[in-house]
């Protein structure tokens, strides 16, 4: 069975900046995904998660490896093989400032790639799926679905309006960068049943975060890293509760007290 991601000895080095220092963002990373499997990527801020991600979605050109999205292979496929193959991915990016079309409306935003794959002619089907997309991640009544993103959506909101928008194309593979961490307690947790909903259809995800626990809501499996190092990966209940490696050790201490309720 092909997997439906492999990451193979992938090596992401960045040079440039005053003193022409290089940077390993990612050194030397392989691990697999198969297809309805989902996967957290674990680490603090710097240790080359957005890189991950930006990487795999061959936004990046890696110094050394390979990405193999769907089987193919992403750093050999043409332009146009790889816009078809992000295609068959929802993408939510960490800054939903950034990620959203600032003038479009809160509908507009979450039908814009519908419309851009599907076209004009399935503008009312598109609209039926984006209106339920958002009454299920909580963003409803008029005056919100048609205000303008730039001027009237907290960073929460813009973030699950990113949700609804990486989700309405039903993509295969979810790719989430840090997704809720604008939330307050309840809506992530309300955001998580939303994601688990479509990975019980067979969605697979990637899901990022700094955060353990989190990560172990979002996914059975695993891979923590380290300044562009893969450092453990496992069960996110193994690497929770029986961390091998001193930095996952370290992150675990790190953690609020284990306590039933997490
Ligand atoms: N475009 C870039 N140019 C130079 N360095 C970068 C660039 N993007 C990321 N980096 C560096 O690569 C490392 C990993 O960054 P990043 O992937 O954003 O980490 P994370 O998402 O885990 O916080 C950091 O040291 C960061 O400064
Ligand atoms: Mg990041």
């Amino acid at each position: 069975m092909t997997a439906l991601l492999k990451v193979e000895n992938l090596t992401v080095i960045f040079s440039g900046g005053r003193k022409r220092e290089e940077v390993k963002a990612l050194d030397g990373l392989s691990f697999s995904v198969e297809k309805g499997e989902s996967l957290s990527i674990i680490g603090e801020s710097g240790s080359g998660k957005t890189t991950l991600m930006r990487s795999i979605l061959g936004h990046l050109e890696p110094s050394e490896g390979n990405v193999f999205l769907f089987g193919k292979n992403m750093y050999r496929a043409s332009r146009g093989e790889r816009i078809t193959l992000r295609r068959r991915c929802g993408m939510i990016s960490q800054d939903p400032y950034g990620s959203l079309p600032p003038t479009l409306t809160v509908l507009e935003a979450v039908m814009e790639p519908w419309l851009l794959v599907k076209g004009r002619g399935e503008r009312s089907e598109g609209e039926r799926r984006a209106r339920s997309l958002l009454e299920e991640i909580g963003i409803y009544g008029e005056d919100l679905l048609s205000s303008r993103v730039r001027l009237s959506l907290s960073g929460g909101q813009r973030q699950r309006v990113a949700i609804a928008r990486g989700l309405i194309l039903q993509p295969e593979l979810l790719l989430c960068d840090e997704p809720t961490s604008m939330q307050d307690a309840s809506t992530r947790g309300e955001i998580l049943a939303v994601l688990q909903r479509r990975q019980e259809e067979g969605m697979s995800m990637i899901f990022v975060t700094h955060d353990l626990f989190l990560a172990r809501k979002a996914a059975r499996r695993g891979i923590v890293l380290h300044r562009g190092v893969l450092v453990e990966e496992g069960l996110c209940t193994d690497l929770l509760t029986a961390p091998r490696h001193p930095y996952t050790k370290a992150l675990v201490a790190a953690l609020p007290r284990l306590t039933p309720t997490n």
